[in-house]
């Protein structure tokens, strides 16, 4: 029998075929065929070694060599696709959902505190019948003072206080200046509607004070209104908003609209009458203006004054939110602030 040269070539495959066997992910199987059948690898270190092979035996000895070297790249192949399968099969298991984590909440808007006791207050009022009544934001001077009973050199009109838009227009300074608006609607019928809404004045923006700010107002006119419906109307709207125990008080004031006039406050929400930081130890929070409709402005809402009487009323939304909640920046509530307004969110 002829003796075959390089005999350890079949030894050398079939310990090749074992060790691939055993590479059973990515970087296992890139190693084998970096030893193997890469370029630097040993199969072409058994190529090389087929010229240096005596001149007969040459050609049997390629011949070994070429089927070694395709035995071994079929079963590189064959394994390179069972680990690719394998390592797929694994990166799906790793990614598979996890039933037992907490989920991820979704995140949802809210209503901006001064929205929210917008909407508390009509409802309070909405349940005495009060209606909603819109009136214009960009103003006619006449209802924003003239007609409200402030003539052309009322210091409440001086240019610091007012946006003018023009010699005639204003931004309303204040949400009474639907009142006569309202009035001629429904004169010579009871009127009972409250009107929310945006107000502004020419101001510094300081902790206590900003440009635009939200009021409501509330107007009552019919032929037996008295002073004493105010404060009926006022301390049901108290209790119903700040607690059943809660408790008003009426200070006489001035306004150019009503006569007589009247400051209300209400028992301090913090410390209930007995004496805080915020009521400044009087124990009382002032609340809104209110007072008896002026006759002058009774009559400019087409009402005999001498037939009806009115009670008005005014108060500041961003102020009211302020008190409820211990806030002491007025600024922080156009300031779209995040932080801010996330504590709100119910
Ligand atoms: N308009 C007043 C202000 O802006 C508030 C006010 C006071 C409204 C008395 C009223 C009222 O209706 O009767 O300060």
């Amino acid at each position: 029998m002829q003796e075959q040269p390089e005999n350890d070539l079949e030894t050398y495959q079939d310990e090749a075929l074992a060790t691939l066997a055993l590479a059973t992910d990515e970087k296992g199987i890139e190693a084998w065929y970096r030893k193997h059948l890469a370029p630097s690898g040993t199969m072409n270190q058994w190529r090389k070694r087929i010229g240096a092979q005596p001149a007969e035996q040459r050609k049997a000895f390629g011949a070994r060599v070429n089927t070694a070297a395709t035995a071994l790249a079929t079963a590189f192949e064959t394994q390179k696709r069972a680990v690719a399968a394998l390592e797929l099969e694994r990166s799906i298991a790793r990614q598979s959902v996890d039933v037992t984590l907490p989920g991820r909440s979704l995140t949802s808007g809210g209503y901006h505190p001064v929205t929210t006791i917008i909407r508390e207050v009509e409802r309070v009022f909405h349940e005495m019948g009060f209606l909603t009544f819109e009136s214009p934001h960009a103003e006619l001077d006449e209802f924003n003072f003239e007609l409200l009973n402030m003539p052309a050199d009322h210091p409440a009109r001086d240019m610091q206080d007012t946006f003018y838009l023009s010699d005639r227009t204003v931004l309303r300074t204040h949400t009474s200046a639907g009142q006569v608006r309202a009035m001629r609607i429904y004169a010579p019928h009871p009127v009972r509607v409250i009107l929310p809404g945006l107000c502004y004045r020419h101001e510094n923006i300081t902790l206590r004070s900003e440009i635009q700010f939200h009021q409501i107002e509330g107007l009552l006119v019919g032929k037996s209104v008295r002073l004493s419906d105010l404060k009926g109307v006022l301390l049901s709207f108290a209790r119903k908003m700040f607690g059943r125990e809660q408790r008003i008080r009426m200070r006489g004031s001035y306004f150019p609209f009503t006569e007589p006039s009247v400051e209300v406050d209400i028992r301090c929400t913090l410390c209930g009458g007995a004496g805080c930081r915020v009521c400044k130890h009087s124990g009382w929070l002032e609340l809104l203006g209110a007072g008896l409709v002026h006759p002058v402005v009774l009559a400019n809402g087409g009402y005999d004054p001498r037939e009806v009487r009115g009670i008005a009323f005014g108060m500041g939304i961003e102020r009211m939110v302020m008190l409820l909640h211990g806030i002491d920046d007025i600024r922080h509530f156009f300031q779209n602030d995040l932080r801010f307004l996330r504590q709100f969110r119910s």
